[in-house]
């Protein structure tokens, strides 16, 4: 495993880390879900992204029973706030000083390295935000703060607010081979400020790992499949969208690697991502995964995908 600097930050994260939405404290089952943060740190992954929201608490209930077993330094830990839960919501500063306590009573941990805006509150003025997040750092309850699918007007307004402010040091985009839409102007700008990608569903919820096939129904246990899941990955179950996924797969063979590292090889080759997020519901998809931190891709398979993938990418 390779690891990356988040940002301006001192916070050195492993390329390929593992998130929790939709998996663990809610789809996927308790015994899978340890096997899956085990294996994580057998192969080096050290960062963990999760949110007040996941799973309403439970996916930072399970990772503070599991990760309090670990040395607090052997890991890089980040959560969110913003959606609707037990009545709250939003970015007031009652609601920061308010979730980052609920958070790190569930997590049980003193401090988070990493504590983000899920998206942008309209509702709250941006300085309040600001200031309330930088409370919360000078109370060392955070180490560094990041946003979640802020636009880059957004982005440059809390900009504009430092260094009276603490400074954003990520980005939690979607970004993927399908779906490149932070390359117009998030990806830009955070460069030039010292901001890293941490992107979310990478592997467009496993839809680039092959195993949707168009005109068949999602294969028994993927998420596609799932009640609990499933929802979430409609516009992934378009069959332009899965024949253009399956023109991948000489693509990856030709490498020697599985349709899984291709893709988030594809990620990592932004020098801007720091790391990809991954959703894993089984051991086995972890290892995977993390061996796409040794791949590199070059010019020329870059343009097969491009060629592979046509108009069904989103940009
Ligand atoms: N900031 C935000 O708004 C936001 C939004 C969404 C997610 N996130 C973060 O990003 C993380 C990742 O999102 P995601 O779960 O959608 O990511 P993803 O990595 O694109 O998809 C994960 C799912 O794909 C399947 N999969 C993963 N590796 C596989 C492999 N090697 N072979 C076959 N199938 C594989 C698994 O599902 P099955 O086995 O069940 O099919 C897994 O749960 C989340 O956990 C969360 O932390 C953030």
């Amino acid at each position: 495993m390779r690891y990356r600097r988040l940002g301006s930050s001192d916070l050195e994260i492993s390329e390929i880390s593992l998130g929790s939405w939709l998996t663990y404290g809610g789809g996927v089952e308790r015994d899978q879900a340890e096997a899956c943060v085990a294996k994580a740190f057998e192969v080096g992954i050290n960062f963990f992204d999760t949110a007040n929201v996941y799973a309403r608490g439970g996916a930072e209930s399970f990772l503070g029973g599991i990760l309090g077993n670990r040395s607090r330094d052997s890991f890089i830990l980040a959560t969110k706030l913003y959606f609707p839960i037990n009545g709250d919501r939003g970015l007031s500063r009652e609601q920061v000083l308010k979730q980052i306590d609920l958070s790190l009573g569930r997590l049980r941990t003193d401090y988070v390295d990493l504590y983000q805006c899920h998206r942008y509150d309209v509702e709250a003025p941006l300085e309040e935000t600001m200031e309330a997040l930088t409370e919360v750092v000078r109370a060392g309850k955070a180490r560094y703060i990041g946003f979640s699918e802020w636009t880059a007007d957004q982005i440059q307004a809390a900009l504009d607010l430092v260094p009276s402010v603490e400074k954003f040091v990520s980005s939690q985009p979607q970004y993927s081979m399908l779906y490149r839409v932070p390359e117009r102007e998030v990806i830009p700008l955070c460069k030039r400020n010292g901001i890293s990608q941490i992107v979310w569903s990478p592997l467009a919820q496993g839809t680039l790992t092959g195993k949707y096939k168009p005109g068949a129904p999602p294969p028994e246990g993927t998420r596609a499949a799932s009640q609990d899941m499933g929802w979430a990955m409609d516009r992934f179950r378009d069959d332009d969208v899965l024949a253009a996924v399956q023109r991948l797969r000489p693509i990856a063979d030709g490498l020697g690697i599985t349709m899984a590292q291709l893709a988030l090889a594809w990620v990592l080759r932004e020098d801007n991502a720091a790391s990809a997020i991954i959703g894993a519901s089984r051991p086995e998809q972890v290892d995977d995964n993390a061996a796409a931190s040794e791949v590199e891709l070059d010019a020329s398979t870059l343009q097969a995908i491009d060629e592979a993938l046509g108009d069904v990418v989103v940009r």
